[in-house]
């Protein structure tokens, strides 16, 4: 996607090495940066491709080695001090304060200041034109916190873009986005190239990386494994790089009866939260039995994660109902639906999935603490065996159960949300982009998880906005539209057509 006339090199990353305690997460990294180009790091959960970036972007201090900035060597004090010099970055973890304003965290630490103090206003007049450019339909006003997590990340991107960096780096920008907010995007992307901004492009949705990609390298366990300009690859490559081998997420499981309903929904409506006036889900009923994955996808703003989050408890219900093989769970609380086996991986895993403060054992088994129950007393024996079980079953890259949750790369935090509720043995599991940051192998790891535990009899709903997903996975793919169910497909549909139904526009 270059801007055409620019190459050189402004950024220079020579023999880095990063060491967390005894974890080498890089182990001498050489890589650059070059003028209106986009270059698109690849790699597997873990491989260090986060730390790399925060390295270039004055988070974090390289145990050894150099950047050189413009021929220059630099040595970056803080966020602030990168920031200064012209590179900024757009964090995999949502990083916004939730009780602040949008303007407020996009002008955060670097008020504009008039005459008489704070200019407010003006803020709010950038903010907003910087809305308008990502097409967010927000004032500058609303907190953070009201925002759903796609909102969130379009602010991320916002206040990067308000900075009129020369490097931008987007790690994960797009985990959150749906197609139409991708394309929007992108259009930025090629205007930034054309001013000669240059662009670091970490994703796992790897087609969609493929469609920026000037340059692209792959990190494998801290080391940089290979290289190559756009024309010489293809998404064999990458994969083939990252992971040593290729393979494709599968097929739905089959060879089974399903059983009888498992979960139930009549009627549904939910209402808008600010516009009590809007149904976010209208009058919606769904059905899904015993063995069977249902794949829910739909823009954002479409419905899904309401409806989840209904099920689960989580969201008001204005009228309807929401069976559990045939009980009505309308008047239980979010614990006594997870007792009775309602399990939600949640949009949202820093708020909702994981407590920070604990470590990735304990994130784990928390959720279903009574399994770990000897004679009555928890048994830190059979809590850590328990732990140590969901690790290899969701594949979570991590020394052992006692790191500190912060310390797994993004995509194994995702794996840990996703363990958690698997942990429950739920009896319909419900999943809200669950694949979010998980590298391609992951991916296909926990597709082969989901279909086990189909075959011995749990339902499964799974929001997306992959359509790829919807056709590797799903027994039944429901596409909703403002709120309704739009159109229902089975597995022989197309993705064009699965597209189509969701309102996107296709590309001929
Ligand atoms: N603060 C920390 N303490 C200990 N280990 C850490 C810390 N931060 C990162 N690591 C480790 O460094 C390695 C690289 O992590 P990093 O976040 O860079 O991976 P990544 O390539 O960005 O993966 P993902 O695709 O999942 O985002 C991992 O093994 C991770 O657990
Ligand atoms: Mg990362």
């Amino acid at each position: 996607m270059s801007g055409g006339e620019f190459d050189e090199v402004v950024l220079e990353a020579r023999n880095i090495v990063k060491n967390y305690g005894g974890t080498r997460a890089l182990k001498g990294v050489n890589f650059e940066i070059r003028k209106g180009t986009v270059t698109t790091l690849f790699g597997e959960n873990g491989a260090g491709k986060s730390t790399l970036m925060k390295i270039l972007s004055g988070v974090e201090r390289p145990t050894s080695g150099q950047i050189i900035l413009d021929g220059e060597p630099v040595e970056f004090a803080s966020t602030n001090d990168a920031r200064d010099r012209g590179i900024s970055i757009i964090h995999q973890e949502l990083s916004l304060a939730p009780n602040l304003s949008v303007r407020d965290n996009i002008f955060m630490g670097r008020e504009i200041v008039g005459p008489f103090g704070v200019d407010y206003a003006e803020e709010a007049r950038q903010t907003r034109a910087l809305l308008e450019e990502m097409q967010l339909a927000i004032g500058p006003d609303t907190l953070v916190h009201d925002l759903r997590v796609g909102q969130q990340q379009i602010v991320e991107i916002a206040r990067a873009l308000s900075v009129n960096s020369r490097i931008l780096i987007m790690d994960e920008p797009t985990s959150a986005l749906a197609a139409a907010e991708v394309e929007v995007l992108f259009g930025i992307i090629r205007d930034l190239l054309a001013r000669g901004v240059a662009i670091v492009y970490i994703s796992h949705h790897l087609e969609e990386a493929l469609e920026v990609t000037d340059h692209a390298v792959v990190l494998r366990d801290g080391t940089m494994t290979a290289k190559a300009e756009r024309k010489d690859i293809d998404l064999e490559w990458i994969v083939r790089n990252m992971v040593g081998d290729n393979f494709d997420l599968g097929s739905p499981p089959t060879g089974y009866d399903f059983g009888p309903p498992a979960l139930a929904v009549t009627g549904l409506t939910v209402l808008d939260r600010e516009n009590p006036e809007r149904a976010v889900v209208n009058g919606l009923d769904l059905e899904v039995r015993a063995g069977e994955i249902v794949c829910l996808y739909g823009l954002m703003g479409a419905g899904r994660t309401e409806l989840l989050e209904a099920i689960a408890g989580r969201e008001p219900i204005a009228s309807g109902d929401v069976l559990l093989e045939g009980r009505s769970i309308l008047k239980d609380s979010i614990a006594e639906r997870i007792d009775a086996g309602v399990g939600l991986v949640p949009e949202d895993r820093q708020r909702d999935g994981l407590v920070q403060t604990f470590d990735v054992g304990t994130n784990l088994t928390l959720a279903s603490l009574g399994r770990s129950l000897v004679r009555g007393v928890i048994s830190r024996r059979t809590e850590n065996d328990r732990a140590k079980a969901l690790i290899a079953d969701v594949t979570v890259k991590t020394p052992g159960p006692d790191l500190p949750i912060g310390a797994l790369s993004g995509g194994n935090q995702q794996k840990v949300v996703i363990g958690k509720i698997v942990g429950t043995h739920p009896r319909v599991m419900l999943l809200d982009e669950p694949s979010r940051g998980i590298d391609v192998g992951a991916k296909a790891e926990v597709f082969r998880l989901l279909s086990d535990r189909a075959r011995q009899g749990l339902a499964i709903v799974y929001s997306t906005s992959e359509v790829g997903e919807c056709l590797s996975i799903a027994h039944r793919i429901i596409v909703l539209r403002r709120g309704r169910i739009s159109a229902e497909f089975g597995p022989d549909a197309t993705k064009e057509m699965i597209m189509a139904a969701s309102g996107e526009a296709v590309a001929a």
